[in-house]
């Protein structure tokens, strides 16, 4: 292990232009589980039902059912880990020219990052799909109690996170300025994610086909394992604990 640390070590210590990418498994630490692999929430919730913006049109109330009883309560006491913390480091030491994140749970944002691409939105907010007023996620919460699906209070719409379903389309500026960052760095650092999610999973073969190299730490093999300059199958934490800013 320690020669991988030391080579990951001198691919950032030689970085310009560092760009990390992350998913769940960031996040894992915090206490949310992730989406695929033993106990991941997909095992628990299918996400063509719970997690798909056709079913989602059609009867919201399997998804703000999933929110209330799964998703609010788990996200809401979740706080950022040392591997948060160690982006924000790698950005303060201007190594890190920012992170693109998969992750709907705002935690880079509450680790003090100040360059964060959400691929995938940001579900602490709720917006109207009718007057496109927005809502912080605990006032909805407070909602569901009373009603579920949730409405809007000003024009009685109905109430969307801001979060990509399956089978939406990725918000497109932070698709472009996504691949304008892969394509532009010198190093791709993907942490914690199981790379099967199209198209945030194209990111890191765009930077590999603009001469980036490719860092791939994950805790289990990945479909681009192949094509990755280093791969560490380990925790993410335990990992960037171990590099010296
Ligand atoms: N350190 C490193 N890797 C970890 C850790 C950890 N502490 N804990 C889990 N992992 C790894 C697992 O091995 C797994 O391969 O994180 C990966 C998480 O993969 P997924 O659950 O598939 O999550 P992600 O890649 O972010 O999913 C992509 O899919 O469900 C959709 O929209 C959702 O953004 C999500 C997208």
């Amino acid at each position: 292990m320690d020669k991988l640390i030391n080579k990951l070590q001198e691919i950032i210590s030689n970085s310009n232009q560092l760009v990390a990418f992350t998913g769940a498994g960031i996040s894992a630490e915090s206490g949310i589980s992730t989406f695929r692999g033993a106990g991941g929430l997909w095992s628990k919730y299918d996400p063509d039902i719970y997690a798909n913006v056709n079913i989602f049109m059609q009867d919201s109330s399997y998804y703000w059912n999933f929110f209330k009883d799964e998703r609010y309560p788990i996200l809401k006491k979740a706080k950022p880990n040392a591997a948060h913390y160690a982006l924000v480091e790698l950005e303060k030491q201007e190594k890190l020219y920012g992170v693109i994140t998969q992750n709907i749970d705002g935690l880079h944002q509450m680790a003090g990052q100040s360059y964060v691409i959400e691929l995938h939105g940001n579900t602490r907010k709720i917006r109207c799909l009718n007057c496109e007023k927005i809502y912080a996620w605990n006032e909805v919460y407070n909602q569901l109690e009373k009603e579920l699906p949730p409405r809007c209070h000003s024009c009685g719409g109905r109430l969307k996170p801001a979060t990509i379903l399956f089978g939406e389309p990725l918000p497109q500026r932070a698709l472009d300025e996504a691949v304008i960052a892969a394509k532009e760095c010198d190093t791709f650092l993907v942490l914690g994610s199981s790379l099967v999610v199209y198209p945030a999973a194209q990111l890191p073969v765009i930077a590999k086909e603009n001469n980036a190299k490719l860092a791939i730490i994950n805790m289990d093999p990945t479909p681009l394992d192949n094509i990755a300059d280093i791969v560490i199958h380990d925790n993410v934490s335990r990992v960037l604990s171990k590099i010296k800013k």
